[in-house]
């Protein structure tokens, strides 16, 4: 397996791939079971997986602790040498921003995609997001680049750019994992310490694949707010005292492409939702079939 830490390095590489399908996987490190599964997808995909990982500080408000990001440098590269990973791409701060962050050129995503949801909460986040994911497309020159639906705002305001830009890279979404009791993996849930926290953090995926249910139920359409409203004071009415608390922070259903909120739940649209499990934040979404 390579180990790039300089473009150059990089793409003296990438002209001996010539000729091969390329897939990216761009990571922040701190790789886990759903980064893996999309390295395993990649694999299957291409005939060459590149795994890029960078902390992108663009991505960082000033609130959030960049210097606190995990960075586990070498567990992360024996991660990806056993996936079968062709080469990693591990460029410093400065080799991706040589003239610092605040003179840089920057995507803007439309307003429209980047004001509500995770971007309220995030100001300047998915600028951040698509301008280190561009960057990164022209230094690695992928095929195919894997994202996980998980993160779906951010998957959906990729896809946009990708067709606002014609940028020549083919975006492949990888479903979201789960635990075998539904809950959607994430680096977070490691701060889930009780078993009461972890019971809690079910709720998401309760209140998601409730909403499925409904809609089958009656047979494919029914209005979207008074249905998540209700889902939603169900699911959580058993933890409304106790010593776990969950906070919804957003729950919404939208437009699988747009991101716009829908008045109707019906096959096709996205639910999403964001909720506190004491101090922990977790993030869920699910596409209504
Ligand atoms: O999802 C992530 O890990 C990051 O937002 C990404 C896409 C690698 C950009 O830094």
């Amino acid at each position: 397996m390579f180990l790039f830490t300089t473009v150059a390095e990089y793409q003296t590489q990438r002209s001996a791939w010539q000729g091969k399908t390329l897939a990216l996987v761009p990571t922040m490190g701190a790789l886990h079971e759903g980064h893996q599964a999309l390295i395993r997808h990649a694999r299957s995909v291409a005939d060459v997986v590149v795994v890029s990982i960078f902390v992108n500080p663009l991505q960082f408000g000033p609130q959030e602790d960049l210097a606190a990001y995990p960075r586990p440098k070498a567990q992360d590269l024996a991660i990806c040498e056993q996936l079968g990973v062709d080469a990693v791409f591990y460029p410093s701060p400065p080799e991706m921003y040589p003239e610092g962050p605040d003179s840089l050129t920057r995507v803007v995503p439309p307003v429209s995609m980047t004001e509500n949801f995770c971007g309220a909460f995030r100001p300047g986040h998915f600028e951040g997001v698509a301008t280190v994911v561009l960057k990164l497309f022209s230094i690695t020159q992928p095929d195919v680049a894997v994202f996980g639906e998980k993160d779906a705002q951010q998957l959906a305001i990729i896809q946009k750019m990708v067709r606002d830009l014609n940028l020549p890279v083919r975006i492949v979404p990888h479903p979201t994992l789960r635990d075998e009791r539904g809950l959607a993996l994430s680096s977070r849930n490691q701060y889930l310490k009780t078993p009461q926290e972890q019971e809690a953090a079910l709720c998401l995926s309760q209140i998601l694949s409730g909403v499925q249910q409904a809609l089958t139920n009656a047979g494919g359409s029914l209005p979207a707010e008074e249905t998540l409203e209700r889902l939603q004071a169900a699911v959580l009415a058993p933890w409304q005292s106790g010593p776990v608390s969950v906070r919804v922070q957003y729950l919404a259903a939208v437009d699988a492409v747009t991101f716009q909120p829908v008045a109707r739940l019906q096959p096709g649209v996205r639910v999403l939702m964001a909720a506190y499990v004491n101090q922990v934040r977790l993030i869920d979404n699910g596409l209504l079939l």
